[in-house]
């Protein structure tokens, strides 16, 4: 070690070829003024340069509205574009096959490609467009009116062809013309307090719920005449009027005796928007994209 350390540094004397000091002292320590290194200095120059060709070459200074958008025209979202845009084109082809090849074709067995295309996407389709109504499970709210698309109940019908139309014009929208489309009668001003009240029985009955036996009996002829033009005689319903079968569980506005006198009393009327561009003004997806949804929901499990 050098003399200076072993002295007190009140002592502390400047040797022969020691730089000079700042002047300063503390406790008789004193500072050396050594210039700093070369490269280091230049390093810090070139980082201020570089710093203000990084600042007008991209994006960098906040405005009120966004930021300066430097002069390379550099931007995050066009490359999100671009690399869209690149996955479009790699798919094509594809699509193009899934809007050409009939929809009972588009199985595992005949058209492997299409049918795992269709069902990725049509998943996606349905967790952007269909969940906010149906359920990110497709499996309805009971009750709702908005139908569970997981069972065997179809209120349209669980072909393929079926669920394809439905999807391409909606339920009773106004949006397209080619909609599904039916209307319950309102009883309300139809049918008496007790024909109401017996007919809320029968279908409590159809239905294996809890009934009263009196009512209920009496309910019959008064189900025959008003209801069974659209839910036919024995109850199950009618596809071609969207009618649902009153005979199982499966409830799309709720069976309890409340629920079926509201129905009864003032009807329905249960919407659906359009979802083709191509078919109407207010469709939001291609025909590619209703296929794909089409193919996803009819494999969810009560697809015929
Ligand atoms: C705004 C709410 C809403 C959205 C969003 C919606 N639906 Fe529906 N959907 C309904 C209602 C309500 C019904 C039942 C109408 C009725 O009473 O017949 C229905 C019925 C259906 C049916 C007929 C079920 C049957 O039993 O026949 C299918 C299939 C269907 N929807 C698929 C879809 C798909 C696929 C999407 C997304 C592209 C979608 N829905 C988006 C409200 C919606
Ligand atoms: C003109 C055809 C038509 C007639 C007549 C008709 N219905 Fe309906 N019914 C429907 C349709 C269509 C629906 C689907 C609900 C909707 O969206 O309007 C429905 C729904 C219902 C529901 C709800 C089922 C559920 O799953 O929640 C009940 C209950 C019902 N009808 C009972 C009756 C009774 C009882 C009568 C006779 C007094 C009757 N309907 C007469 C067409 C008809």
């Amino acid at each position: 070690m050098s003399e200076r350390n072993t002295q007190h540094p009140e002592e502390q004397k400047l040797l022969a070829g020691d730089p000079e000091t700042t002047g300063h002292s503390w406790d008789g320590i004193k500072e050396f003024n050594n210039p700093l290194p070369r490269w280091w200095l230049w390093t810090f120059y070139a980082t201020i340069v570089w710093g203000i060709a990084y600042t007008v070459m991209y994006p960098a200074w906040p405005l009120v509205n966004g930021a300066t958008p430097g002069i390379l025209g550099f931007s995050t979202r066009a490359n999100v574009a671009e690399d869209i845009q690149r996955f479009e084109d790699m798919n094509a082809d594809i699509r193009t096959r899934l809007t050409e090849v009939e929809l009972a074709a588009i199985t595992p067995e005949d058209n492997p490609d299409l049918y795992n295309y269709a069902i990725q996407g049509g998943a996606a389709t349905f967790a952007t467009f269909c969940s906010q109504c149906h359920g990110s499970g497709a499996a309805g709210v009971q009750a709702s009116g908005y139908p569970n698309l997981l069972d065997d109940d179809w209120l349209w019908g669980g072909t393929i062809d079926d669920i394809h139309l439905t999807i391409t014009h909606g339920i009773r929208n106004t949006d397209d013309p080619m909609a599904r489309y039916s209307e319950m009668t309102a009883f309300d001003e139809i049918l008496s307090d007790e024909e109401v009240a017996s007919v809320v029985q029968y279908v409590r009955n159809l239905s294996g719920q809890e009934a009263d036996a009196t009512l209920a009996a009496a309910g019959e002829s008064v189900f025959l005449d008003n209801c069974a033009a659209c839910h036919m005689d024995d109850g199950t319903g009618d596809r071609f009027l969207g009618a649902p079968n009153l005979t199982d569980a499966i409830w799309l506005y709720g069976g309890s005796e409340e629920a079926i006198e509201q129905t009864v009393r003032y009807s329905r009327f249960g919407v659906m928007p359009p979802w083709s561009a191509e078919a109407s003004d207010a469709g939001r997806l291609s025909e590619a994209e209703v296929r794909a949804v089409a193919v996803y929901v009819h494999s969810l499990g009560g697809g015929e």
